[in-house]
């Protein structure tokens, strides 16, 4: 297959505000297949309207934002579906659904596109729960699981339906020391499958072990963009301060909403 110039996620000049307040302010973002990327930012600064802004959950108010080349702000809900095909997310806190067992949830999506037969879906289901090391949890429910544990259901339910680009909002967040190493591996073994992530974390350690480049948002705006050598090297303040925050920072937030 001819590989396409355009083949990617990319936000131009991007706008968003909402309740009166601008969460994105002309932001630019590319995401090139097999190069993968975290977005690092305080607090409710906007990373996860990022992603649900790609995935078209929300629109922007100005710019756009292309799927390999096609605009989504100029498709209609049917066209919208399958540009996400190629997408899937693994959100904050996982959202699984509690009165679903877990096969189910793997299942979901599979089953609401109908494309394929019962028994085709049991076994992908079955196969993305190996990959993440829990066929034996197949027919427990979530409340039966620990917080690492759902964490790779959400894993193995974003991989069911095969996508190319996969995106993390704070995988790690809340795991103990091996969730955290296990969710970094699970990443690398996805990366070396071809897929392309896009995090968003505070787990600096693990934005390093499994990213390419980093996107910085602050205020708004796209304030670095670059690998890890170039924002270690950059002299931007906010940087600094993110990375080790000083008096300069003592309460500069407190009256920020955080995140849940
Ligand atoms: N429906 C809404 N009404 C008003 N403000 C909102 C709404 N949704 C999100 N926000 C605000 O948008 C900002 C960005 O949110 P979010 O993208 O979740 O931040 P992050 O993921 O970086 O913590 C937050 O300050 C949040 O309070
Ligand atoms: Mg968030």
């Amino acid at each position: 297959m001819a590989k396409s110039p355009e083949k990617g996620i990319r936000m131009e000049q991007v706008c968003y505000s909402v309740g009166g307040r601008t969460i994105l302010r002309d932001f630019n973002l590319t995401l090139e297949p097999g190069i993968n990327r975290t977005i690092l930012g305080v607090s409710g600064v906007g990373k996860t309207t990022i992603l649900k802004l790609i995935l078209g959950l929300l629109r922007p108010d100005s710019g756009s934002i292309t799927i390999d080349g096609a605009d989504i702000g100029r498709m209609g809900e049917r066209e919208l579906n399958r540009a996400r095909k190629h997408i899937s997310i693994v959100f904050q806190g996982g959202a699984l659904f509690d009165s679903m067992t877990v096969g189910e949830n793997v299942a979901y999506r599979l089953l609401e596109e109908g494309d394929l037969g019962e028994a085709e879906i049991e076994r992908i289901a079955m196969e993305k729960l190996g990959f993440v090391g829990l066929e034996q949890a197949m027919d427990l429910y979530p409340a039966e699981l620990s917080g690492g544990m759902k964490k790779r259901v959400a894993i193995a339910r974003a991989l069911a339906a095969d996508p190319e680009y996969i995106f993390f909002d704070e995988p790690t967040t809340g795991l103990d020391p091996i969730g955290v190493y296990n969710i970094q591996q699970l990443m690398l073994g996805l990366q070396r499958q071809g897929k392309t992530t896009l995090m968003v974390t505070h787990d600096m350690p693990t934005a390093f072990a499994v990213s390419d480049r980093f996107s910085f948002i602050h205020d708004a705006r796209l304030i670095f963009e670059g690998t890890r050598g170039e924002m270690e090297a950059s002299n931007l303040v906010e940087i600094a301060e993110f990375f080790s925050p000083s008096e300069v920072s003592l309460f500069k937030f407190a009256n920020r909403q955080e995140e849940t």
